[in-house]
C-alpha cells in the first residue's frame, strides 16, 4: 500500500518567462521573399508569422530575459540560483556555453551552467536531466531554458525550410519541493534518440567542419513520416508510468512543428482541441523554445492552472523525441 501522505522530493514548476523578438515576419513578407505562399504555408503547417531576431537577439539574450522573468515570478534570488540548463543548437559561440553567458546576466553567481543539444527535443531533455539533479538532491533550484536563433541557420534559398522556423526563448524555474503523491511536480521524463535517422534533419556544420554552409537541412516528409507515430509512442509511455489515461490529462503542451503533426497526436490521444495548446500559427518552430513558449502563452491566457495534470512532447533532429508529463 502506498502512503498518499508520503513526503516526495520532486522538481516543482514555480516560475515561467518567455522573450520574443519584436520583429514578426508574416508568410506574405516570406512569399516576397522565396516562391511560396501564405495559403501553402498555412495549409501545410499551421504557421502564419514568426518573429526573427535583430543582431542583439542571441540565444544568451533571449534566454537571460526569459531566465529573469522565470526568476522573477518564483521570486526567487538570483545568488539562490542552483544551476542553468539550456537547450540551444543555436548558441552564441561554440564555448563558452550560452549557460554561462546567461548566468553572468542574471548574477546567479552561484549557479552552474551548461548547454544541451537535443534540437526541437532539447526543452525535453533539458527538463529531464534538471528533474533528476533535483530529486537526487545536487541543487535545490534549476532555471531550465529553450532559446533558438534558427534564422541565422535557415538557408533562405531553400522554401521547403525556411518558411518554418522562428525565433524566441522560453525558460521555467523547478525547485525541489516535498510534496503528496497526487502534489505539483515532475512525475516522469522519457527520453529517446535514434542516431540512424540523423540524416533526415541536420544543419551542415560546425566548427569542426569549416567547409560546410552551416544551414539546416530537413527532408520534412520523412520528419512527419516518423513524427506522429513516436510521439504518440513515448506519450503512452508517460501514461503508462502513471498508471493514467489520456483522459486524465488537463492540458497536451506539444513541441510547435507542423499543426498537423499536433492535430495528429491529439487525435490520437482522443483530446478535444480546448486541451491542445497552439502556438505554431504565431510562432512556428521555435525548436527546443517552443514548449516552454507555449506553455507560457497557456498560463497567460489562463488555459494553464495549478493543479493540472501537463503532457509535454517533443521530436526532432537524431532523431530525438520524448515525453514529460507534471502537474503544475
Ligand atoms: O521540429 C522538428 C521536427 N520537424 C517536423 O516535425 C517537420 C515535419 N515535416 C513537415 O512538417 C512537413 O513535411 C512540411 C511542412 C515540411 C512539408 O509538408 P508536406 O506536406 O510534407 O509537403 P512536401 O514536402 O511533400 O511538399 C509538397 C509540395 C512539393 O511540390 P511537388 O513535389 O508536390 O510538386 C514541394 O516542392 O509542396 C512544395 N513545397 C512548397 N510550395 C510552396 C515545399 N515547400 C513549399 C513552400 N511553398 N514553402
Amino acid at each position: 500500500m502506498v502512503d498518499d501522505n508520503l513526503s516526495l522530493r520532486r522538481a516543482v514548476l514555480t516560475g515561467i518567462g518567455a522573450y520574443l523578438p519584436a520583429q514578426i515576419v508574416t508568410n506574405a513578407d516570406m512569399a516576397a521573399r522565396v516562391e511560396t505562399s501564405d495559403d501553402w504555408i498555412t495549409e501545410r503547417t499551421g504557421i502564419k508569422q514568426r518573429h526573427f531576431a535583430a543582431p542583439h537577439e542571441t540565444a544568451a539574450f533571449m534566454g537571460a530575459e526569459a531566465g529573469r522573468q522565470a526568476l522573477q515570478k518564483a521570486g526567487l534570488a538570483p545568488e539562490a540560483l542552483g544551476a542553468i540548463i539550456v537547450g540551444t543548437s543555436t548558441p552564441d559561440q561554440a564555448f563558452p556555453s550560452t549557460a554561462v553567458h546567461i548566468q553572468a546576466a542574471l548574477g546567479a553567481k552561484n549557479a552552474f551552467g551548461f548547454d544541451l543539444a537535443a534540437a526541437c527535443s532539447g526543452f525535453i531533455y533539458a527538463l529531464s536531466v534538471a528533474d533528476a539533479m533535483l530529486r537526487a538532491g545536487q541543487v535545490q533550484s534549476v532555471l531550465v531554458i529553450g532559446s533558438e536563433v534558427y534564422s541565422r541557420i535557415l538557408n533562405f534559398e531553400d522554401r521547403t525550410t525556411c518558411v518554418l522556423f522562428g525565433d524566441g526563448a522560453g525558460a521555467v524555474l523547478l525547485e525541489a519541493k516535498s510534496v503528496t503523491k497526487d502534489g505539483p511536480g515532475v512525475l516522469s521524463t522519457h527520453l529517446h534518440a535514434d542516431g540512424k535517422l540523423a540524416d533526415i534533419l541536420y544543419v551542415d556544420g560546425a566548427v569542426g567542419q569549416p567547409d560546410k554552409s552551416g544551414h539546416l537541412v530537413m527532408h520534412g516528409r520523412e520528419v512527419f513520416r516518423h513524427a506522429v507515430t513516436l510521439l504518440a509512442g513515448a506519450v503512452n509511455e508517460a501514461l503508462t508510468e502513471n498508471g493514467l489515461t489520456a483522459a486524465d490529462i488537463d492540458l497536451l503542451v506539444p513541441h510547435q512543428a507542423n499543426r498537423r503533426i499536433i492535430d495528429g497526436v491529439g487525435k490520437k490521444l482522443g483530446l478535444p482541441d480546448e486541451r491542445v495548446i497552439v502556438t505554431v500559427d504565431k510562432h512556428a518552430n521555435t525548436s527546443a523554445a517552443s514548449i516552454p513558449l507555449a506553455l507560457a502563452v497557456a498560463m497567460e491566457e489562463g488555459r494553464a492552472k495549478p493543479g493540472q495534470l501537463v503532457l509535454l512532447e517533443a521530436l526532432g533532429g537524431g532523431l530525438t523525441w520524448g515525453s514529460a508529463l507534471l502537474r503544475l
